[in-house]
């Protein structure tokens, strides 16, 4: 019967390609749909900051972020639009931090101490409004009954702050560093030490993302075995993939944001995080190489049990990170010319 059908599809002309590609379109479309339902699965089941039981550090602390943020941007706007703003943000900060203190989060924690950091800084804002109206009077009110049993802050919290102009040769410096990080696919057996990444990563940190929540996670790895069981899930490795000292993987905390209007955040947050730490690793000289993590469903799951990354947290890229061989050579990855990706308009 199958053989049959196998001839009558040859005999026919143009049959063979057009099932292929009907076969091809099914399982493209296939494909489609079951990322799509997983992602709407993952969204759905990490996104958002209600908490099932215990409270969750994460979200609760991104949702406080969220709205002191909102206290401390409003008091950097140009001075003819500083006007009284942010009664509810405050509200909502006063409330988390109550809550923070209820669940007996650590008030030495870094956002803790941030929140009031703003907070004084939006207080010494609203004392000065003129005319001191209602609504003014009453936000006052709720800012001293919280920030008078409260310790202050260090200033290294104060906020804001001045706006810092560089020395003019920056962009060369900045140019010559990006000039000089090439994808590296060729390592020495040489470790590298958790400090220096580290210290990339503390630079990598200062990168913006949306309300400034951090959302990002840096899984290490560095023994062997758990290297090669994960790059046995990657498939852009080849021929190189022995050679990693240490494997990074970039991902981001869905927990951090509040619904899915936010689905693009989590990459565009991870990939500004993700060019900075290529630039600081550069910096160091060490080199490295980001390894896609475009894989099914399925493989994605395998990678979050491989690696122990929790199933909050969406993996964006896995990342070879080493000192390049001696003999170390790199592709020009030559770039197009700016009329390709700039539009006047
Ligand atoms: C998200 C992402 C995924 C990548 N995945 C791979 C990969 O799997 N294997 C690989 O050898 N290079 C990978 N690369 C490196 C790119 O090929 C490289 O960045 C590009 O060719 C430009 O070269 P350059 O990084 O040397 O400037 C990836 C780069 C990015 C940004």
């Amino acid at each position: 019967m199958e053989t049959l059908a196998k001839n009558v599809v040859s005999m026919i002309p143009g049959l063979k390609p057009f099932l292929k590609r009907r076969r091809d379109g099914f399982n493209r479309s296939l494909l489609r749909y079951r990322c799509y339902r997983y992602e709407k699965k993952v969204n759905a089941r990490h996104m958002g900051w209600q908490h099932s039981g215990t409270v969750n550090y994460s979200k609760r602390s991104s949702e406080l972020i969220f709205w002191y943020h909102k206290l401390e941007k409003g008091l950097c706007l140009p001075p003819e639009n500083r006007r009284f703003f942010g009664q509810y943000p405050a509200q909502q900060t006063l409330m988390l931090l109550r809550k923070w203190r209820s669940d007996r989060l650590s008030c030495d924690a870094t956002v803790y101490k941030a929140a009031i950091g703003v907070l004084e800084g939006y207080r010494d804002f609203v004392q000065n409004i003129d005319p001191q109206t209602t609504q003014v009077k009453q936000t006052l009110t709720e800012l001293n009954a919280f920030l008078s049993v409260q310790d202050k802050t260090e200033d290294s919290y104060r906020t804001p702050i001045d706006f810092k102009l560089l020395p003019e040769d920056s962009y060369d410096v900045l140019y010559s560093l990006a000039l000089s990080r090439r994808s590296t696919r060729n390592f020495k057996s040489q470790p590298v030490s958790m400090d220096i990444v580290e210290k990339a990563a503390a630079l990598a940190q200062l990168s913006p993302s949306a309300c400034n929540r951090q959302p990002w996670r840096l899984h290490l790895y560095q023994d062997k075995n758990d290297i090669e069981r994960m790059l046995e899930l990657q498939n852009g490795n080849r021929g190189f993939g022995h050679t990693i000292p240490m494997l990074a993987v970039v991902c981001c905390d869905m927990g951090a944001f509040f619904d899915s209007t936010e689905r693009n955040e989590p990459s565009l947050d991870g990939g500004l995080f993700l060019m900075s730490l290529l630039y600081a690793l550069q910096s160091m000289g060490l080199a490295s190489c980001c390894l896609n993590w475009c894989v099914d469903p399925r493989r994605d799951q395998q990678g979050h049990r491989t690696g122990a990354i929790p199933d909050n947290e969406k993996i964006l890229t896995f990342l070879a990170i080493g000192y390049a061989a001696d003999d170390t050579v790199v592709p020009l990855s030559a770039r197009r010319p700016l009329s390709d990706l700039i539009v006047e308009h």
